[in-house]
């Protein structure tokens, strides 16, 4: 963790060395600097945005100590408990799977201010207006390969949630350098963007093919995932934080694999390309209620990865279609047996966190004031869909099945 001493803190905050010392002794329930071995304070980043804080609200604000003190406190209990109703949020892929749910569960949920749609394709945004109307949504045309467009896109935004991406693997594999535009130098745009709209917090979806990834969907994804860790760094203490989530296949979502074993049905054979192929499967539902547990818990930095059952994907044919043939067609290109959600070696920055998996950035931005009570996970410890803990057998699948996957 950086610690700073006070001459640097009053270099960067811009006020003299006695302003803090007496912003410390005013404000000291906010800030909490460490001591060295000869007793000398040194301030933490987390600090650093404090005095920051308290320089704009007594100067900029023209507020009183007392009045300051009120504010911060709001700020930090706010900090978890997200004001929904006040809350402008920018959804890249807004129109896909993840985003259309997103979308039904927010309005109905927690009543942001408004969710803005941003995407190419103008035929899915007209069918989105058509379902979802246009008094909490606007439904913005633009690419995210177009930093300009986003920029415009994301003034006055509070919340972006970065979902937009090519995520089929043969396409990506066909088409690498499109891959690379959309979900690299897209993610690099959403980063410069957020920072100069002043965004406040930015979450990106990933996926466990990003984690050793085999195949360029998976690569892109990591690099997208990468960028998007270290984005904090480009921000400043009172601008933009960056976190992502990680999860496995999205069940019922476009171009899974349900809505394919549920067409080959008619057919009467379902094409598996290895028997002992397993997968982590998660609900839309769980994909947002990820998203929004991330929004409210993250300092900047983190991977929140959930914790969700595996399935072994000859299982789901038999859910499907139990009296139907099964022919083993072979592992295709760029893909893997079993899925993996955290490496050994991310495990060795894991905690279990809330009902999640926090993998916790190897540079410290801030302090992790959110997760002091968080339960660290044991040595050697690795999330893969093989040997996960929790399984859905064909029953489970069958119920799941006849309750109808929500697809979009
Ligand atoms: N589905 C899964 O199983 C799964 C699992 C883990 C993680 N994820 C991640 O979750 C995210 C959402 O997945 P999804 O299932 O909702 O995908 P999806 O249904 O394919 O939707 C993708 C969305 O991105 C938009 N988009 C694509 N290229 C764009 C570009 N260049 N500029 C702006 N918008 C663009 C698409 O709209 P237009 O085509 O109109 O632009 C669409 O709204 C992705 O980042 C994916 O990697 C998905």
């Amino acid at each position: 963790m950086a610690v700073y001493k006070i001459k640097d803190v009053s270099e960067k905050v811009g006020v003299p060395v006695s302003t803090i010392r007496y912003w410390q002794k005013e404000f000291s329930e906010f800030v909490s600097p460490v001591r060295t071995k000869g007793g000398q304070r040194r301030y933490t980043e987390s600090d650093m945005g404090v005095f920051s804080s308290i320089k704009e609200i007594l100067r900029e604000n023209n507020k009183t100590i007392t009045e300051a003190k009120e504010e911060l406190r709001r700020n930090r209990k706010s900090s978890r408990q997200i004001d929904w109703a006040n809350q402008t949020i920018l959804l890249t892929g807004g129109t896909g799977s993840f985003g259309r749910h997103f979308c039904k569960v927010m309005l109905k949920k927690y009543k942001p201010r408004v969710i803005r749609i941003y995407s190419r394709d103008e035929l899915k945004q007209y069918e989105m207006r058509q379902e979802f109307g246009e008094e909490k949504m606007r439904y913005f045309i633009g690419d995210v390969r177009d930093v300009s467009r986003l920029r415009r896109a994301m003034e006055g935004a509070d919340i972006v949630i970065h979902a937009a991406a090519l995520k089929q693997v043969p396409a990506c594999e066909y088409n690498p350098l499109e891959a690379v535009k959309t979900n690299i130098h897209g993610a690099q745009n959403v980063i410069d963007a957020a920072i100069d709209a002043r965004v406040k917090k930015v979450v990106a979806l990933s996926t466990d093919k990003a984690v050793n990834p085999v195949n360029l969907y998976g690569a892109s994804k990591l690099c997208a995932e990468k960028i998007f860790i270290q984005g904090n760094a480009y921000s400043k203490p009172d601008g933009p934080r960056f976190s992502c989530v990680r999860y496995g296949n999205v069940i019922g979502s476009r171009g899974s694999v349900v809505p394919l074993f549920i067409k080959q049905k008619n057919n009467g054979k379902i094409t598996i390309t290895d028997k002992r192929m397993t997968r982590f499967w998660i609900t839309l539902d769980q994909a947002v209620e990820l998203v929004v547990s991330a929004l409210q818990h993250m300092q900047g930095g983190e991977i929140f990865v959930p914790r969700i059952p595996s399935m072994r994907v000859v299982d789901l044919a038999r859910a499907i279609a139990p009296e139907c043939e099964i022919e083993i067609i072979g592992i295709r290109p760029g893909e893997k047996l079993h899925e993996i959600l955290i490496t050994e070696e991310e495990g060795r920055n894991t905690i279990k966190y809330n009902g999640m998996f926090v993998i916790m950035p190897q540079f410290s931005w801030w302090e992790r004031t959110n997760y002091k009570n968080a339960e660290k996970v044991p040595e050697g410890f690795h999330y893969t869909s093989n040997e996960n803990e929790e399984w859905l057998r064909v029953d489970d699948l069958k119920r799941i099945i006849s309750r109808g996957i929500k697809m979009n």
